[in-house]
């Protein structure tokens, strides 16, 4: 242990399991669902010297037999103590576990409703059904008593155990599991729909003939790669990043700098809302919380070499809670690696001068979690000239149910196949991003393009302006995108300035990004309020990390960026958060049957006015051609 954001060890981990379950506090009905490092504050981490003592506390949330939303109990490993217990309100409880899951799909299997609705539908043998539970808040089930913890079901039939339960969906069969009675409280049945026949089998074998197989692409870097590892830091051409991953989040990174100049202090998916607009009973409730019901990073997917990833690949692991409240090593689970990135930048001079071209290459921080039938990629890219890159990767498998005539609309459920739709839905992510810009304050600016008037200055109306705005307030910051008039956002270090005598700068190039469709009082408004803006801003506070509130199962948007918000406070000159949503609104086609292409969305943050010139202009070329002088 070398330094204060050290990813915690799975001998840690056992070690606050074993003094949380000698502890008077929990009894044998206890499960130990996430754990994570309590990180010291960003002070001390900005003034932390190398070999300094630091303190190393962890953080174990989990459900026991007190009839609340579980706990927090924080765990000093160097007194060997736990040093608090919180209790977390019924209102908005801590993350659902795998043993919960499983009592879900158990209970509903074995129920005599659900058995008597599968039979009407000529299904007997349970063990190809495949039940997939779902968290049960947002529009919570009339016999679900309010306080409880639930989940809802649905379920698919498989051919045999490897299959695709996916191609056959059971339509309108939702089963209510009340997880605080352990009992199913009620089976709905909206009435028999047949089952498709066809399959959707995916892998090689289940194909009738596979294409020829392209040309061999090697990605080889025989000096080695360009980057160096020490512990979870990696330095690379200038910059220097710390790698974890926590439970909730997936990976998270620290104390982001360049050429030692520091940009973030951390940055990481704070939450994530898939909302489903349809009325098919088997979507119209879903609006879950991937990243923090489930847990981004307890999903993780350990990367395989040659198929995850390619090329000189170094690997960080997660460890996390297993089913059983032990260590738990996801082995691979963030893959760091250098890519080439076609033409940095080129000139040819066209009086014979000069022909001049550099190669761009990026640093690929990524990780892919599985949540239910979606599988998220998501990717940090640095680039030589200080770009950085975020990306989110959508493939996995769409929500689907068997075409209905009179439950679909075609407008709303888009057929995938001649037996199957899939609803209109969005994806909405929302990063936090805590700045730390050449340290010290940072403000927040908008920038518009604008169009000047006609006028006698202006005869032509081709003239424009930058429209630049300082956003002061936290109310100011609440922002959606504007593509017409190229708006970005740019956080500056007031008290820094370049050779120009400007503020040294960066900013936030949003992508092409929907916000949430549903209405702002819906569930999903007020859940993942989040996701009503592209953007939010507030002043650092140590509490505020979660986009969607801290406890987001079976909550109603406690503790989310509504609340957050909700005194308004100046962000005029502070220690600024910013908070980006982006997405995809999903339109589903042919082609994402049975599992969908890749689709990406993202973000950029882009230098501006942080270096004098560009900061590649010192590249050597990669060619071998002669560099000439244009002197
Ligand atoms: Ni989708």
């Amino acid at each position: 242990m070398t330094h204060p954001l050290d990813q915690i060890t799975p001998e840690e981990i056992n070690k606050a399991a074993d003094l949380c379950k000698s502890h008077e506090g929990f009894d044998e009905n206890t499960i130990f669902i996430n754990i994570s490092l309590v990180e010291p504050s960003k002070e001390f981490i900005r003034l932390y010297k190398s070999g300094e003592e630091f303190p190393r506390q962890l953080k174990v949330r989990g459900m026991d037999s007190n009839s609340d939303g579980g706990f927090v109990a924080i765990v000093d490993m160097k007194a060997s103590e736990i040093s608090r217990i919180d209790r977390v309100s019924e209102e908005a409880q801590v993350p659902y576990s795998f043993p919960e899951i499983f009592t879900a799909q158990e209970l509903t299997k074995t129920n005599k409703d659900y058995q008597d609705a599968l039979s009407k539908r000529g299904i007997t043998d349970m063990n190809l059904v495949q039940i997939d539970p779902w968290p049960a808040g947002g529009i919570v089930h009339e016999s679900i008593k309010k306080g409880h913890r639930a989940l809802k079901t649905i379920s698919f039939l498989k051919e045999s155990e490897s299959d695709n339960g996916y191609a056959k969906p059971i339509n309108g069969v939702i089963s209510h599991v009340d997880l605080t009675l352990k009992k199913v409280t009620h089976v709905e049945d909206h009435g028999v729909v047949p089952l498709p026949k066809a399959h959707a089998r995916y892998d090689a074998d289940s194909q009738s003939k596979l294409r020829e197989h392209p040309k061999k692409i090697d990605i080889t870097q025989p000096d080695g790669p360009g980057f160096e590892m020490e512990g979870n830091q990696i330095s690379w051409e200038g910059w220097q990043v710390r790698v974890s991953a926590t439970p909730d989040e997936g990976p998270v990174l620290h104390q982001l700098s360049l050429n030692g100049r520091s940009i973030l202090h951390r940055a990481a998916l704070s939450d994530m809302v898939v909302p489903y607009g349809t009325a098919d009973p088997m979507h119209s409730w879903k609006a879950v919380h991937d990243g923090t019901e489930y847990g981004f990073g307890t999903m993780l997917n350990s990367l395989t070499l040659g198929c995850d990833c390619l090329g000189e690949i170094h690997y960080l692991d997660a460890n996390l809670f297993g089913f059983d409240g032990l260590a738990n090593t996801i082995e691979n689970a963030i893959c760091i690696h250098e890519e080439d990135f076609g033409i940095q930048w080129k000139h040819t001079d066209m009086g014979g001068g000069a022909n001049e071209v550099r190669r761009s290459r990026r640093l690929v921080i990524s990780s892919i979690a599985t949540i239910g039938n979606y599988d998220y990629g998501l990717f940090w890219y640095l680039y030589l000239d200080g770009n950085i890159e975020c990306e989110v990767k959508l493939t996995g498998i769409v929500g689907i149910s068997a075409y209905d005539e009179k439950t679909h609309r075609d407008d709303q459920d888009f057929k995938i196949t001649d037996e199957l739709v899939s609803p209109l839905h969005q994806h909405l992510f929302c990063v936090r991003l805590d700045w730390d810009l050449e340290g010290g304050n940072n403000q927040l600016f908008e920038s518009n393009v604008e169009a000047l008037a006609v006028s006698d200055e202006n005869p032509h109306g081709m003239q424009l302006k930058a429209v630049s705005t300082h956003l002061k307030k936290e109310s100011e910051a609440k922002r959606d995108v504007s593509p017409s008039t190229s708006r970005v956002w740019k956080i500056i270090n007031p008290n820094k300035t370049n050779s120009l005598g400007l503020p040294v700068g960066y900013k936030l190039l949003p992508g092409n990004t929907p916000t949430l469709l549903a209405h702002p009082d819906s569930p999903p408004g007020k859940r993942a309020s989040f996701s009503k803006h592209n953007l939010w801003a507030t002043p650092f506070h140590e509490d505020e990390m979660a986009a969607g509130g801290p406890h987001s199962v079976m909550h109603s948007g406690q503790g989310g960026l509504d609340d957050i918000t909700s005194s308004d406070r100046d962000i005029s000159e502070c220690d600024l958060v910013t908070w980006h949503t982006f997405g995809v609104t999903h339109t589903p086609r042919p082609e994402d049957w049975p599992v969908m292409p890749t689709e990406y969305c993202g973000f950029h943050l882009i230098p501006v006015g942080f270096f004098d010139k560009n900061p590649t202009i010192n590249l050597p070329p990669s060619c071998k051609g002669e560099s000439k002088s244009n002197k």
